[in-house]
């Protein structure tokens, strides 16, 4: 029998968490039939090195790098005039996108008009502006604009039922398994109902939005959560603490937004957001990322119960999170402490 199987990428923090370079880890491995965008729009910016070059996706999945079938699924919102400027930024870097990168029909549209009110109206909580809220808004209003009546994107379209379950019907007695990879935008604090609300995106960032794309729960397989030793936030709540450590950790870190290049708020990592993180998303597997920029402001520090917990060194610290994590089911073979440029 074929199996359908779907592996997630999810953030645990406030995005930008390096969910990208996981997923062109996993890609590599060459196993995976699609790669599934689950949720969110424009307003997502993945930084991708590939072959040595610097991408910077805001839609399309990683999976197009790999010549993977890449989808947007229909837990999305697609701006098409964003996604068209993509694929050719994608083909003018030498990324075969044809026969790649496919829609799903049921998909809604970012608009001018969302474009629009989300600049005005979006400053309040800071959006990226990039017009996703009214777009949800409108999606469940019932009143929004689907993928399916635009016309420039016809040869794009597909039925994600088709898309899965049509393969996997062709495979029967083929023993060809259906596989994919699922890859989140935004992140466990930004999510319409776990974020700290109105602070928040407007769709649904943990695991359980992968299901909203026509898949089933028991095919979820591994579950990464990405995460970074400390935190880092974009909007317009206050997030940094005072002190210059925090500013710090935002020049070596390179904390600047990948879609509207606005500085990064930072603080010391929250133990019990990643635990709730870790829950939620029923995370198998755990990247920790940036390792290497309190190694540059000699700091170890994080948030466990309200309180801050100073250490002596990275080990002391690496070895308490690891305790923590052992706690939630997480074993040594399943966390990876990660730096920035480093490959995992
Ligand atoms: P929106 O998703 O543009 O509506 O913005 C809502 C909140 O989510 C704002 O605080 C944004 O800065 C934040 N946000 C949206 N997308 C991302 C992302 O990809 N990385 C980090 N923050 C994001
Ligand atoms: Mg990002």
């Amino acid at each position: 029998m074929p199996k359908l199987t779907v592996d997630v990428i999810v953030d645990l923090q406030y995005g930008d968490c390096g969910k990208g370079k996981v997923a062109h880890h996993l890609c590599e491995s060459g196993t995976y039939t699609h790669v599934l965008r689950y949720n969110g729009g424009a307003n997502a910016g993945h930084t991708i090195f590939h072959r040595g070059k610097k991408f910077i996706t805001h839609q399309i999945p990683a999976g197009v790098f790999f010549g993977i079938r890449s989808v947007v699924g229909n837990g999305c919102v697609l701006d098409p005039i964003q996604f068209f400027n993509e694929l050719k930024t994608l083909k003018e870097g030498g990324v075969d996108t044809k026969d790649k990168v496919f829609v799903a029909e049921n998909t809604h549209i970012i608009t001018e008009a969302h474009r629009d009110e989300d600049r005005r109206e979006g400053v309040r909580i800071g959006t990226t502006g990039r017009g996703n809220g009214p777009a949800y808004r409108e999606k469940y209003g019932r009143t929004g604009v689907r993928a399916a009546d635009v016309p420039e994107l016809k040869p794009y379209l597909v039925n994600v039922y088709d898309e899965w379950y049509g393969l996997f019907d062709k495979a029967q007695g083929k023993r060809k398994n259906v596989r994919i990879l699922a890859e989140g935008a935004q992140g466990f604090g930004l999510d319409i109902d776990w974020g700290d609300y109105p602070y928040v995106t407007s769709s649904h960032c943990t695991t359980a939005g992968v299901l909203l794309n026509g898949l089933p729960p028991q095919a979820v397989g591994s579950v990464w959560g990405v995460a970074k030793v400390y935190e880092t936030y974009v909007g317009s709540k206050k997030f940094q603490p005072d002190g210059d450590v925090f500013n710090k950790i935002a020049d070596v870190g390179e904390e600047f937004g990948a879609t509207t290049g606005r500085r990064r708020q930072t603080n010391w990592m929250n133990m019990q957001t990643l635990e709730r993180a870790i829950r939620i998303n029923g995370v198998t597997h755990i990247v920790l990322n940036k390792v290497d920029v309190l190694r540059a402001v000699k700091q170890w520090a994080l948030y466990d119960k309200e309180r801050k917990v100073e250490f002596k060194g990275e080990k002391e610290m690496k070895a308490f999170i690891t305790e923590r994590l052992n706690k939630l089911g997480l074993s040594e073979h399943t966390i990876f402490f990660s730096e920035s440029r480093e490959r995992i």
